[in-house]
């Protein structure tokens, strides 16, 4: 493995800056066959609750022509089920981002404290996720309540916290200032945009939850622009994601400033694209005449 990608994230050490997106890449143990786990930054896990979620009812994902639509409503086993039965066959395997989700701030807390146990590696907030009717949504919203959610995941665990924005917002340089005040080791972002579709035969909407979050291609544009905005306003490392799906997506948000990438979408087409991605990573560096991923963040000339 080259050194190029080899960097550092709040304390984690990494093999390469990529990581694999919550909700696109199972537990990471699906993909064994397909990559080498421990070349990946981490693996963002499918978002945990306290309780178990069976998450929507009806359609739940619809291609679009560039990405896809989905509302799968946070199903998981829970955080009880994670931690004696999933955690323990994984935590050796890769770094373990667990995505949490609440809905009250509370919640958020009790899930940090649960989950500040050997095997994690960070946890990454879910403050965003607007496909639940219970929750989710207002804290990614209101830069108050992103705030109280950050500082009360912050003061219940000791490992770094990563807080991932929405981008169905006006401003997101405000949630992201708010959340960085309030502690938040590193920002992720972003998540999906609010769309949906309708049936023309039918006159109903295709998916079950009537709307759904739109990732995919069709979104880089917008999450390098985000990306890019919060870069200048926080001094805290980004992950950046949405829409990547090659070497040339990944390097375009290290130059916005992203000190790191994460793949979703792209998995579900080609599930070895995360390596794919690396080596081409390490090809284009080398014909930049550099030695390091690090040289590249922030370096847009705007
Ligand atoms: C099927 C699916 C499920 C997702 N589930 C979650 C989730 O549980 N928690 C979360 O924070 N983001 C979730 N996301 C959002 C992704 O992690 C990512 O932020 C978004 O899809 C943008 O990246 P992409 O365009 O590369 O997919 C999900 C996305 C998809 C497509």
């Amino acid at each position: 493995m080259s050194e190029l990608l080899q960097t550092e994230l709040c304390g984690m050490k990494l093999s390469t800056p990529i990581f694999t997106a919550s909700g696109t890449f199972g537990f990471g143990e699906e993909f064994a066959d397909f990559i080498d786990l421990k070349r990946l930054g981490g693996v963002m896990v499918k978002c945990i609750t306290l309780k178990p979620r069976r998450g929507n009812d009806g359609v739940r994902i619809t291609e679009t022509p560039s990405g896809m639509l989905n509302a799968i409503g946070l199903e998981n086993p829970g955080v009880e089920v994670f931690l004696s039965n999933i955690l323990p066959r994984i935590k050796d395997k890769m770094n373990v981002i667990v995505n949490v989700s609440g809905s009250s701030v509370e919640d958020y807390g009790k899930l940090a404290e649960l989950l500040d146990v050997d095997g994690v590696t960070a946890l990454e907030l879910n403050i965003s996720c607007p496909n639940v009717k219970d929750g989710g949504i207002i804290f990614g919203t209101d830069s108050r309540q992103a705030a109280k959610v950050t500082q009360a995941a912050k003061s219940s665990t000791s490992k770094p916290v990563i807080v991932k924005l929405s981008p169905n917002v006006t401003d997101i340089t405000e949630i992201a200032k708010a959340c960085e005040a309030a502690g938040a080791d590193c920002l992720s972002l972003i998540n999906t945009l609010m769309g949906m579709e309708i049936n023309i035969h039918t006159w109903r909407p295709t998916l079950g939850n009537v709307t759904g979050g739109l990732s995919g291609g069709a979104i880089k544009p917008v999450a390098l622009r985000m990306v890019w905005q919060v870069a200048n306003v926080v001094k805290v490392p980004i992950i950046g994601m949405g829409g990547i799906r090659s070497a040339a997506d990944a390097a375009e948000f290290f130059l916005a400033g992203a000190s790191a990438v994460a793949i979703g979408t792209a998995n579900f087409a080609e599930p070895a694209i995360t390596m794919k991605i690396a080596d081409d990573l390490e090809d284009y560096l080398r014909r930049c005449g550099l030695h390091s991923i690090k040289e590249l963040i922030g370096k847009v000339r705007a």
